[in-house]
């Protein structure tokens, strides 16, 4: 796809008028129930969990950007991750990117351990690791690209044609990307999940989870699950989600540039002791990324010498929000064992090196340079050359 039909698709995604009157924003419909006049014909909608056009919209718009034939919102990411897991049976064993977010291993530690799913955590990025954990009981992979919180990048293409070489599914839960910047269906994988609490909805106000099939037959036993368990995205919030898509490829731009402006920076200074962005040349993951992402997104992670080194940054922050969601228009930090993978327990975290002197960064709007200055300000404050920011 050029680049600039790639931006204007979220604009124009052939869903974002209402189909009864051509106003400019799909409506919210708030009706449970729809009339059925003549029972044996009945129309298109029955009854709002089943169906309800504002989540309709908001579902075609991503099925159509991440180029699958059909989509699914949910009531927040872990609801379609969810979802997606109860397309496994007791006795089936799953693949799962070692350095996921902490809520996707909780839910397969502590609900679907207790119906029989097993799980193998792997690093997908390297292929000996897949086939060496893979099992005869083993049905799909499950990819979190990049990776949560340490940016591995996975070769989504690779990946995938070796899954299907072994008959098993490939699912990527692509919400550090978003389908702007990486479209895993067209790389091959089998189905595609969000959190668009994120990026997609963008202003930190909304809580919503999507997922894209492929093929018919995966999407027809999605929205099973999604009718069955009741788990489908609020109209409101589908209204909420949607508006925020649109702007999604403006917002992705302005962050990954600072983001980058950011990676650079902290590599520069002495108390930070590693720095994780695909998009820095040295990244071990670099390479892939530019060959298989339209951009390097708006995460990086980086190591201070020591938590107490966190805890002085963490005092001496200013603009910078603190806690567990990314993805905002506003910069925020989020420390793993506190918040995005305060789910794992000490051991799980010990086992894949989220240690306490990780921060984790999901770069907003804000004006980079001011962005670097916050950060230079809270880590690199001895050498204190950062102009000042009052404070908002
Ligand atoms: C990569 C990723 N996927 C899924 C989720 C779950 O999304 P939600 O918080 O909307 O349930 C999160 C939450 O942080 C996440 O980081």
């Amino acid at each position: 796809m050029a680049a600039n039909d790639r931006e204007t698709s979220f604009i124009h995604t052939g869903e974002e008028k209402d189909q009864a009157f051509k106003a400019v924003v799909p409506p919210v419909y708030k009706a449970t129930t729809y009339h059925h006049a003549d029972p044996w014909d009945p129309p298109p909608y029955d009854y709002a969990r089943s169906g309800n056009p504002t989540r309709q919209a908001f579902e075609s718009a991503l099925a159509k950007l991440e180029g699958g034939v059909q989509g699914f919102a949910f009531s927040s990411g872990m609801s379609a991750i969810t979802a997606a897991l109860m397309l496994f049976s007791a006795g089936d064993h799953l693949l799962v990117t070692k350095d996921c977010q902490g809520g996707t291993q909780r839910v397969l530690r502590d609900v679907f351990s207790r119906f029989g799913i097993e799980v193998s955590y792997v690093n997908t990025d390297q292929l000996e690791e897949l086939q060496s954990q893979r099992q005869n009981n083993t049905k799909a992979v499950f990819v979190e690209n990049f990776s949560n919180p340490f940016l591995r990048v996975t070769d989504i293409g690779q990946v995938s044609e070796w899954a299907k070489s072994w008959g098993l599914l490939t699912l990527v839960d692509n919400t550090f990307l978003t389908p702007y910047l990486q479209r895993p269906l067209s790389l091959g994988a089998d189905l595609v999940i969000h959190s668009a609490s994120k990026m997609i909805a963008g202003h930190s106000d909304v809580t919503a989870g999507i997922a894209v099939a492929l093929e018919p037959e995966l999407a027809h036993h999605l929205y099973f699950i999604q009718n069955a368990t009741g788990m489908a995205l609020s109209p409101d919030d589908a209204y909420q989600a949607f508006r925020g898509l649109k702007t999604l490829p403006l917002r992705m731009d302005r962050a990954q540039a600072s983001a980058l402006t950011l990676a650079k920076a902290l590599t520069d200074w002495p108390e930070v002791t590693q720095v994780y962005y695909p998009g820095l040349v040295t990244d071990p993951g670099h390479e892939t990324a530019q060959r298989t992402a339209n951009g390097f997104g708006a995460m990086l992670s980086f190591r201070l010498e020591s938590p107490d080194r966190v805890r002085e940054m963490v005092k001496r922050l200013r603009l910078t929000v603190i806690g567990a969601g990314f993805g905002g228009a506003e910069t925020s930090i989020s420390l793993p064992e506190l918040h995005c993978h305060a789910a794992l327990t000490r051991e799980e975290r010990f086992e894949r090196g989220i240690t306490s002197n990780i921060v984790r960064v999901s770069v907003g709007l804000e004006n980079s340079a001011d962005i670097v200055a916050e950060f230079q300000r809270a880590i690199h404050f001895h050498q204190n050359t950062a102009r000042r920011i009052p404070r908002p």
